[in-house]
């Protein structure tokens, strides 16, 4: 077994997208598979490179990641409307994959869909992953959690003010992400960097939440400056 997990080093930030793009249409032409999807800043590229691929997702489930908890939908700073903008809304209805956000169920309705086959995710600076936040345990489910006070300050920038941040979230636990045969971690910026190898090369911990992934069989870790 590998001593610890590779981070792939991509030349720009387009390029990293676009690899990013390349392993989700893989799945999204094997039928039935079931992914989970990222927001943030990071995934925007793969999103527009897979929206310039114009797939058809018909056979797809997509389960996002998280979201803020509570948040009006049609507010543009959910989780729902950044996947309708950036991906959804640009597919045909017959194109269009059949979509899901955090619920009180959803354990059970991933697990009754046969599992992820592909979870992509980001990571916080924090080493948050989804919104599992520094403490979240590896046999963590989906549930509301409080954010971090570093992540509140991260999302500030999309709101009009910090005070504007919701202080909660619904987000897939630890384990709901690890049980997926594949991962894909997205990762731009020195900071992410110096996470990932303090998560990824040293031992798992739960005040770095990415660390619980390193274990994992099928683990990709994309990254660049
Ligand atoms: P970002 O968020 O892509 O906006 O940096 C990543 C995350 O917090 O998971």
């Amino acid at each position: 077994m590998k001593q610890h997990p590779t981070i792939t080093h991509f030349a720009s930030y387009e390029e990293m997208s676009k690899a990013a793009a390349k392993l989700v249409t893989h799945y999204v032409f094997k039928t039935n598979a079931n992914l989970a999807l990222p927001t943030g800043g990071t995934p925007i590229g793969m999103y527009k490179e897979l929206v310039e691929k114009n797939l058809d997702w018909a056979n797809v489930r997509t389960f996002n990641l998280d979201e803020y908890y509570p948040i009006n939908i049609d507010s543009q700073q959910s989780y729902y409307y950044y996947m309708y903008e950036n991906l959804f809304s640009t597919l045909k209805n017959h194109q269009s994959p059949q979509i899901s956000f955090p619920h009180a169920y959803y354990d059970n309705h991933i697990s009754s869909a046969g599992g992820l086959d592909l979870a992509v995710i980001g990571v916080g600076n924090n080493g948050h992953i989804a919104f599992n936040e520094p403490g979240s345990e590896p046999n963590s489910e989906t549930r509301i959690v409080k954010l971090d006070k570093q992540t509140i300050e991260d999302n500030a920038r999309f709101f009009d003010s910090i005070e504007d941040v919701p202080t909660h979230s619904i987000t897939m636990g630890i384990s709901t992400i690890f049980k997926a045969r594949e991962i894909l971690i997205l990762a731009q910026g020195k900071s992410k960097l110096e996470i990932l190898k303090k998560g990824l090369w040293n031992k798992e911990t739960k005040d770095i939440p990415v660390s619980w992934l390193r274990k994992h069989r099928n683990l990709k870790v994309f990254y660049c400056d």
